[in-house]
């Protein structure tokens, strides 16, 4: 028996560390080829490296629409096909707003909500177009946060506007595309151990002060992958996956 996404084509951003970088071998490992975006070339070469023919490195900034939309018809041209895209590169940057730098805002607004809608927006033509063929299904994944729920401090105010914003956006979206039979599902993970939390010392005062296991990049990918490869009449909407510890 095959792999269960053998012959599909998938993308995902943010693929060169973290949560990203785990979907894309968990994505591969089940015979996609995956597409990896991230700014970072060489991290995404060493990934590219460990996959081989079962991937593509393109160097894009998820901020810049146009290089985002270049990126999707390239995958696209050399591959013929789109069926699942996985909206993962995010920014955060927790503290409080007095005394926060308005550009650490707008980074967070360009690459939470800019970024996915802009690589959505690149692919949804050819998801749809995907969903018509043999397979009868393509998928929309964004990686929001437990966040995109509730605000469950003042120091991640725009972090959890962003993520707020993509929630309703994947809602709307899932309202519409449903009958396209794109499934549109929205991932809230808890604190992962990530470039993200370690750089801003998050992961290790968690762990320090709360006794948080936290969780590992390839628990949120088991969740996409389960999400990618339900049969063609199930759509999982939204998981929610948190460390066993956290409480909020
Ligand atoms: N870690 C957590 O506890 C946690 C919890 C909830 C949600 N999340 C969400 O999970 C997602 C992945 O985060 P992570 O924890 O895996 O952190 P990470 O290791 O820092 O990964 C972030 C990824 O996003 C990419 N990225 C950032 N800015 C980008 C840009 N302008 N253009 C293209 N790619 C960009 C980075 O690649 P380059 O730097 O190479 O561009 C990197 O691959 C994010 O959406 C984050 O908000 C994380």
């Amino acid at each position: 028996m095959g792999a269960r996404l053998d012959g599909t084509v998938a993308v995902v951003t943010g693929a060169s560390s973290g949560i990203g970088e785990a979907t894309a071998r968990a994505l591969a490992g089940e015979g996609a080829h995956v597409a990896l975006l991230a700014r970072r070339r060489e991290r995404l070469e060493a990934l590219a490296g460990e996959l081989g023919d079962g991937s593509s490195v393109h160097e894009v900034d998820v901020a810049d629409a146009e290089a985002v939309a270049r990126a999707i018809a390239d995958v696209v041209a050399r591959h013929g096909r789109l069926d699942v895209l996985v909206n993962n590169a995010g920014y955060g940057s927790m503290t409080p707003a007095t005394g926060s730098a308005l550009s650490e805002w707008r980074t967070m607004v360009d690459v939470n909500v800019n970024g996915v809608l802009g690589t959505t927006h690149a692919a949804l033509d050819h998801l749809r177009r995907a969903a018509t063929g043999e397979r009868g299904i393509a998928d929309v994944v964004t990686v929001s946060s437990v966040a995109g729920r509730k605000v469950s401090g003042p120091a991640v105010n725009v972090y959890a506007a962003t993520k707020h914003a993509v929630g309703a956006f994947s809602e709307a979206l899932r309202q519409e595309l449903g009958t396209d039979h794109v499934r549109v599902g929205l991932v809230e993970p808890g604190l992962v151990r990530s470039e993200l939390t370690e750089g801003q010392g998050a992961a290790q005062q968690a762990e320090a002060e709360q006794e948080l296991g936290l969780m590992e990049p390839s628990d949120i990918a088991d969740a996409i992958v389960y999400m990618v490869t339900r049969p063609r009449r199930t759509a999982v909407n939204e998981i929610l996956v948190r460390p066993t510890e956290q409480a909020r």
